[in-house]
């Protein structure tokens, strides 16, 4: 058997292939059809036009080589636009935005072009499990978050959270930005689900913070806001510095981005924006729908499109599932202060929610 290199065999279980295979054991085995709420795979795609764009342009002769490594310039200067008109943040398109493949490609870049191996990150905990397998991509030692007075290399911030669905706290951001100012340590903020905000909230942005960009760079997704998982685009705005050790990266581990989907891309942050507030709305419907179901439960939603909430005592995640049919994503998955937490997706159609939601109340009842 030859032998696996250590950098891979240090990369953790991958939280949502297991949770995806353990939801269709439970599947496979008959019974009531399974309600699936564990996972957070956006169920509304983007706008029409934006679609149309894509195919349109994959219509086209001249797009099928390789498009520019870093990305089209006018794919950069309408993220910008979008920051400017959006969050109040000036960028500069053609030194503090990379285009990626997706933020989790992003997260896993920043690690890699933030810290040295043998460093140390700070991580939410619970969070995204993802960021776990960036420590280990990198060769980095983890340690949960617990305040501002810790040494490390980067700390991973995620505003508002999956899986705890809560918006970012007044403040936060500055104490971040000081820290990381004394101690030399890059910030991550991944702004997946920045415009997922309830209750009037408005979406904040890590970079509309002063000095921000001195110690760090937020990642947007096109995934949540525009419900584009599948298309694989995001980007990594901010500090220049970090912008261009990921294009380096990026120049060496991949080839650019299909043309139509950047265009497409330009078409959704360009055109019109109702379908934002549509899908924000929609979201805040559901959460205040899951809200009232689990009444007498401890939940909580900021923000996301995620409830999470406490599981009673005696009921697991495993006992929902193979007794009750429903699928939750379990808390301790995130991070060890998630045991005895559950992750609720609201991104699935109204009637599997409110299914979902009944068997829920049965199994707490
Ligand atoms: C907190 C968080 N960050 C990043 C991502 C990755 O998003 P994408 O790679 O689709 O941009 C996700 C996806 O679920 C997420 O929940």
């Amino acid at each position: 058997m030859r032998e696996v290199p250590e950098r891979i065999r240090r990369l953790p279980e991958q939280y949502f292939t297991a949770l995806l295979a353990r939801v269709a054991a439970a599947a496979a085995r008959g019974g009531e059809p399974l309600v699936d709420l564990g996972r957070g795979n956006p169920e509304l795609g983007p706008p029409e036009h934006v679609v149309q764009t894509l195919t349109e342009c994959a219509g086209r002769h001249d797009v099928h080589g390789y498009a520019p490594f870093s990305g089209l310039p006018a794919l950069k200067e309408a993220i910008a636009t979008r920051y400017g008109e959006l969050y109040g943040v000036h960028i500069d398109s053609a030194r503090e935005v990379a285009v990626v493949p997706g933020t989790k490609t992003g997260l896993m870049e920043f690690a890699l072009c933030a810290v040295e191996g043998g460093g140390t990150i700070v991580l939410p905990d619970p969070g995204y499990p993802d960021y776990f397998s960036a420590v280990a991509l990198a060769g980095a030692k983890q340690v949960a978050f617990s305040g501002f007075d810790v040494t490390a290399d980067a700390m991973y911030l995620n505003f508002p959270s999956n899986p705890t669905a809560a918006a970012v706290t007044d403040g936060l951001f500055e104490e971040a930005i000081e820290w990381a100012d004394q101690t030399g340590a890059w910030i991550l903020h991944d702004f997946a689900y920045g415009d997922l905000v309830f209750d009037g909230r408005r979406p904040q942005s890590f970079l509309a913070v002063e000095h921000a960009r001195r110690v760090g760079i937020e990642l947007f997704s096109m995934s949540k806001t525009y419900g584009m998982a599948g298309w694989r685009l995001g980007f990594a705005l901010g500090n220049a510095e970090l912008v261009r050790r990921i294009e380096l990266l990026q120049d060496h581990a991949f080839a650019g981005i299909f043309r139509p989907v950047q265009e497409a891309g330009i078409a959704a942050l360009t055109g019109p924006q109702n379908s934002v507030e549509e899908r924000r709305a929609t979201y805040e419907r559901r959460r205040d729908r899951a809200l009232v179901a689990l009444e007498g439960i401890e939940a909580q939603s900021e923000g996301t499109f995620f409830v999470w909430l406490r599981l009673p005592d005696g009921i697991t995640v495993e006992d929902l599932l193979v007794r009750h049919r429903v699928a939750v994503a379990p808390g301790e998955g995130f991070g060890a202060r998630g045991a005895g937490w559950a992750r609720l997706s609201l991104a699935v159609r109204d009637d599997i929610l409110d299914r979902g939601l009944e068997r829920l109340c049965a199994a707490f009842a």
